[in-house]
């Protein structure tokens, strides 16, 4: 199988240099994604980029088409996906401007749909590990080689948004559930990924400290978007590092992630 990554994300990235650079416009089964897709190589090896919210800013996390958005990457070839995205963190040594590579997911989500399979079709994926190790392993290493405050690991509360969290309910995440970062966007992203059997890694960038921490305000767009724009270069220049790092090839997936349906579907085949 040939490795095809899958950059999905945010302005930052848009200025990805890719060779063969052009934007496709995709239509799937489950719709339209979220914008066209920025399709060419990178060091030899093809890459897809989605803005996840469009560009401009278009689309609210709980309004993302995050159907059509894996539909779309994988019928483009995509095998691996990595996920950029901001969250608030709930640790002091998970600071503004570091990035969490992150290894679990509670989802907090509500309404957003969340399978390819349903009425007609019954499969039960596995999602014990939501994002792929290897990939997210990879990830790191272009990460730090990107100059990066990097932590390994973390778990991810998916929340539904677009309202920020209360006090009470930041407390609640941290200290009761013991989550390490807070975004709108993981979920059902990662999920989609295992059923289209594609690996994926989530690369959080901090922009905040959500509003449990006494010694910072409230959060508000200004904060997340001056970090972010702070580490449009770093961001860049980590998605720029991947290549080289997947092409050594990582498929069969040595966690099946490539593999995810073989024993998911209930429903018999002559149905
Ligand atoms: N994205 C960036 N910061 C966030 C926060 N504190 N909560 C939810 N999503 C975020």
């Amino acid at each position: 199988m040939t490795t095809h990554l899958g950059l999905i994300g945010g302005s930052g990235l848009y200025g990805l240099a890719l060779e063969d650079a052009e934007w496709r416009a995709v239509n799937t089964p489950w719709g339209v994604p979220s914008d066209a897709i920025l399709t060419g190589a990178l060091g030899g090896l093809p890459v897809s980029f989605l803005p996840r919210h469009g560009r401009g800013h278009v689309h609210a996390p709980g309004e993302l088409p995050a159907l059509a958005n894996i539909a779309a990457l994988k019928a483009l070839g995509v095998t691996d996906i990595v996920s950029v995205s901001a969250v608030g963190s709930f640790r002091e040594e998970m600071a503004p401007g570091h990035i969490v590579v992150v290894d679990q997911i509670v989802d907090r989500t509500v309404g957003r749909p969340a399978s390819f399979f349903g009425t007609g079709c019954v499969a039960h994926v596995s999602l014990a590990q939501p994002t792929c190790p290897r990939l997210s392993a990879l990830a790191a290493d272009a990460a730090e080689a990107a100059g990066a405050t990097v932590h390994r690991g973390g778990i991810y509360l998916c929340m539904e948004g677009p309202q920020f969290s209360s006090r009470a309910e930041s407390r609640i995440w941290r200290d009761a559930w013991g989550c390490d970062v807070i975004g709108m966007t993981a979920m059902p992203e990662a999920r989609l990924a295992r059923e289209a059997e594609l690996c994926y890694a989530t690369v959080a960038m901090v922009t905040d400290y959500d509003s449990w921490h006494e010694g910072h305000g409230a959060v508000d767009v200004q904060a997340v978007l001056s970090v972010l724009a702070a580490n449009v270069q770093r961001g860049r220049d980590l998605a720029a590092r991947l290549p080289e790092r997947l092409a050594e090839g990582g498929h069969p997936c040595p966690h099946g992630c490539d593999r995810a349906l073989d024993h998911a579907l209930m429903t018999a085949p002559d149905r």
